[in-house]
């Protein structure tokens, strides 16, 4: 049997004469996470609606867990789990409530056992009791999660699910994200945290509807081909905004006392820092990160479509 769970090839979709997906194409396959990232606006809320069959792309074409993502769409709704961007639960419900409680609007069988199993699995046994709206922004988010879980999907849709959370409880929701894979459950999660982007098997890359960059952190990395200087020492905007003025700097981004200096060709940027930069400060050749290839990227393709 296959294991590619979303299959999708140059869907476009528009909104009016807003042309928001642009010749969209992804593969993601069983139990894999995969991270989908890109500015507000850049078209992931609209992509993930196409691949599980709430939106008709108006070209292109794809399959959902093997179903036609243009003519099976109620069918592809059984078996996914999509958390919205804004999802809501009922307030004065305590969190098994919640949970029962959508067993029975789904007439899903064997709804307290479901309830138990997830509760479980989720690490919510101890608080099943709570109220969901005295719960903070990490259990909600849990809660959240096992309510679009109960109907044991084979493939989750998470639109930003950690947006505003706590580093600790996000990084316990990432440990369960992490289980259900083990589990060959697959998810597509959309995230502007690039920690949590370096959590993902693979991750997509998206700027005004175009697919910018798709792969593995280390290979997205890799084909941007930057290299990335640290220097530290005092007075750091000065010499950033001397630097910048000078052809074959690409970006620079200040962290505490090092600024970091990203340019497409070594030699050039080698020759730059060392007749730019005073003796007074230290610089090495570091890692170029994810957040810096994305940059890169994002600026590159603004300048090349003249946005
Ligand atoms: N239902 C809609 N009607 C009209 N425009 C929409 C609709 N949904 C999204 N858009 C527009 O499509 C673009 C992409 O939005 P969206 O997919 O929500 O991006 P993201 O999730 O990356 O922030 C934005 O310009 C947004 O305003
Ligand atoms: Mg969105």
């Amino acid at each position: 049997m296959s294991d590619v769970c979303i299959e999708v090839s140059n869907l476009n979709k528009y909104f009016g004469a807003n042309h928001v997906v642009k010749d969209f194409s992804l593969t993601v396959r069983k139990g894999e996470i995969y991270g989908f990232l890109g500015p507000n606006g850049s078209g992931k809320t609209t992509s993930i609606r196409m691949m599980c069959g709430l939106i008709t792309p108006d070209s292109g074409k794809g399959h959902c867990l093997g179903m036609d993502i243009f003519t099976q769409r109620e069918q592809i709704k059984h078996h996914i789990g999509y958390m919205t961007q804004h999802f809501s639960m009922w307030g004065n419900l305590t969190i098994r409530e919640n949970l029962l409680f959508i067993t029975r609007i789904y007439n899903l069988v064997r709804g307290k056992a479901r309830v138990d199993q997830t509760l479980e699995e989720l690490g919510l046994t101890s608080r099943q009791h709570q109220l969901a709206k005295f719960l903070s922004g990490g259990w909600k988010q849990r809660l959240a999660l096992a309510a679009c879980t109960l109907h044991h999907p084979a493939l989750l849709f998470l639109d930003e699910p950690t947006a505003g959370v706590d580093p600790k409880a996000r990084r316990e929701f990432w440990q369960i994200l992490h289980q259900l894979s083990d589990r060959g459950i697959s998810t597509l999660v959309s995230t502007h945290y690039m920690d949590e982007a370096e959590r993902c098997h693979k991750v997509a890359y998206l700027s005004y509807g175009h697919l910018l960059a798709n792969g593995s952190v280390g290979s997205i990395i890799h084909q941007q081909n930057l290299t990335t200087v640290k220097i530290s020492g005092k007075r750091l905007t000065e010499l950033e905004n001397e630097l910048l003025k000078m052809p074959g700097i690409e970006q620079t981004v200040i962290f505490g006392n090092s600024l970091f200096v990203t340019a497409k060709d070594e030699k050039v940027l080698n020759l730059i820092l060392s007749h730019a930069v005073a003796s007074d400060y230290e610089f090495c050749k570091v890692q170029t990160t994810l957040e810096d290839a994305f940059t890169w990227l994002m600026k590159n393709n603004a300048k090349n479509n003249k946005y």
